[in-house]
């Protein structure tokens, strides 16, 4: 692969290299949920080996499909979007190389080390301290380069993107770094700083912020980019953009109590949890909002552009996941909801419908784009996945509804005794039919994510060297 090294040209090189990785990633992240979907069909699966137990491939699974998948979805888009706007190469390529490389390393730690079971154990932040520290290093590099560009921008202004992309990366640091803190004991092995309920409150100010910054903020910097230019049209209220970026990022930061509903949190606390959440309702809406009407006078290309339709159907599961995430965290709803499949429903409305949906929606836009391609090699295949995505993930959501409600339901009716109704083994007797839809919802989003693979390969392979250079010129005069 040859690179432009032309100051004058954009730096192409880590895009692509990031946008093959999300690709590559999302076929091994999601392949590796549908396989433990099957083990909680098929519990054989485990093959009674320690190192493929559920317990295990689960933290292997949410790594995966978070750090790998959408890790590089958003470093591929955030460095392709900020030299765009900022009509402006990278500041360092070493720096770029660096950042790919380093992020490569920590996702195959994270593939040895979880299987072996070394483990933090808190939820997303698993891995332990050594990579932990090179995480940081990595992270930091990731927003010197980001923010070292936007300082040297040609352009006046900061495109809102940029500053969704910006509150993600700084945040995110900012996270790792307080919730990451421990007293290493062996190389592979420490102890949490924090203890008892300030521990657990720490650790999920950092998971909801993980949600919060890492899968919304950085996502949201993403459609604000993609959903315009995909349908060529700028965004419905520039505004509204700014208003959303600022409403939402003050309010997020409080919310992370509604994981710890009727816990030894204090009550005041788990209050002002829940409060924040059903206000974090207006912004995002307001966001999802601006998006969808950004395709105004633009409907009728749906007809015909598969690209847009991701774009567009990710924005609805994202209008929905933030409508069922606020009253989920009513401490009345979270009574039943909590514990059971309906969470794990959210989460995938969120984690697939949105968060899948808009990055493959967004490559499918930018592979051609820094291949020096027209578009990518199979339109229909493009349409294809979109339905399999579609129906997998409405398989997939739709099972693990009906399986928490019948959960939450069984597990709290009483006989007029005072007795149980249902044993556990019973209610977990009545959630098999769902788990098996829920595999089969996965396989069908997987199966997608094998198109594209093989789609981006088709498009790749075509490409020539030469294309490269002249698709990463920078256009004088013109901000895009
Ligand atoms: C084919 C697609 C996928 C399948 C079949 C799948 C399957 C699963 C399964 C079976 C679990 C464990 C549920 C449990 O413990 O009962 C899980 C957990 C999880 N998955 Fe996925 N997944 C897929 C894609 C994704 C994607 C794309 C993301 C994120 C971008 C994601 C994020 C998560 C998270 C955050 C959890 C933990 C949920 C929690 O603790 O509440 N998954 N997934
Ligand atoms: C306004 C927006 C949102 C609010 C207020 C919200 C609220 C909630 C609530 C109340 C829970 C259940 C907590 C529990 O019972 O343990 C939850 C779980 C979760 N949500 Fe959301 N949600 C929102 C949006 C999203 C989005 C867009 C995503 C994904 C992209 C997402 C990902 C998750 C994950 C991964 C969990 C499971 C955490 C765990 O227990 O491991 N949420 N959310």
């Amino acid at each position: 692969m040859s690179t432009a090294i032309s100051p004058t040209a954009y730096n192409y090189k880590v895009v692509r290299q990031f946008a093959v990785m999300t690709v590559i990633w999302g076929v091994i992240g999601m392949g590796l949920g549908v396989f433990i979907a099957s083990q909680l069909v098929w519990p054989e699966l485990n093959f009674g080996l320690e190192w493929t137990t559920f317990g295990r491939l689960r933290p292997l699974h949410t790594n995966a499909v978070i750090f790998a998948f959408g890790g590089c979805a958003l470093m591929a888009t955030s460095l392709y979007v900020v030299q765009r706007t900022s009509q402006a190469r990278l500041i360092s390529d070493s720096l770029a190389s660096f950042v790919f490389w380093g992020w490569q390393l920590v996702i195959v730690l994270a593939v040895i080390t979880l299987p072996l079971g070394m483990t933090s154990s808190k939820e997303y932040a698993e891995l332990e301290w050594p990579i932990d520290i090179l995480l940081g290093v990595v992270w930091v590099c990731y927003a010197v380069l980001f923010f070292g560009t936007i300082v040297k921008r040609q352009t006046k202004h900061i495109y809102v993107g940029n500053w969704f992309f910006g509150g993600f990366i700084l945040v995110t640091a900012m996270l790792h770094i307080v919730n990451s803190a421990e007293m290493p004991v062996t190389l592979f092995k420490s102890y949490s700083m924090y203890s008892g309920a300030t521990d657990a409150m720490i650790q999920w100010w950092y998971g909801h912020n993980a949600v919060g910054f890492f899968l919304t903020t950085g996502f949201l910097g993403m459609m604000y980019y993609f959903v315009p230019k995909q349908a060529e049209r700028p965004i419905y209220s520039y505004r509204l953009s700014i208003v959303h970026f600022w409403a939402l990022i003050t309010l997020y930061i409080w919310a992370g109590p509604h994981h710890l509903h009727y816990t030894a949190l204090p009550d005041w606390a788990q209050s002002l949890g829940m409060a924040m959440s059903i206000i974090l309702l207006a912004p995002s809406w307001g966001g999802m909002i601006n998006g969808m009407m950004s395709l105004s006078g633009a409907w009728h290309k749906l007809r015909t552009d598969p690209i847009l339709r991701f774009l567009v159907v990710s924005l609805a599961f994202y209008g929905m996941s933030t409508f069922e995430g606020p009253m989920m965290a009513i401490k009345t709803v979270n009574a039943l909801s909590h514990y059971t499949d309906w969470t794990i429903g959210h989460v995938h409305a969120g984690a697939l419908g949105w968060v899948a949906m808009i990055s493959i929606g967004s490559l499918y836009h930018l592979i051609p784009k820094v291949f020096g391609r027209e578009q990518m090699h199979s339109v229909t295949l493009i349409n294809t996945h979109f339905w399999l995505a579609t129906i997998g993930t409405v398989l997939y959501i739709a099972s693990m509804w009906v399986n928490g409600i019948t959960q939450g339901l069984m597990w709290r009716a009483v006989n007029e005794d005072g007795t149980l109704t249902y044993s556990f083994v019973e209610a977990l007797e009545a959630s098999h039919p769902g788990y098996v839809v829920r595999a089969l919802g996965g396989a069908f989003f997987v199966l997608g994510m094998l198109l594209m693979a093989y789609n981006t390969y088709r498009t790749v392979r075509a490409a020539k060297a030469s294309e490269y250079d002249a698709a990463a010129q920078i256009p004088v005069g013109v901000a895009h």
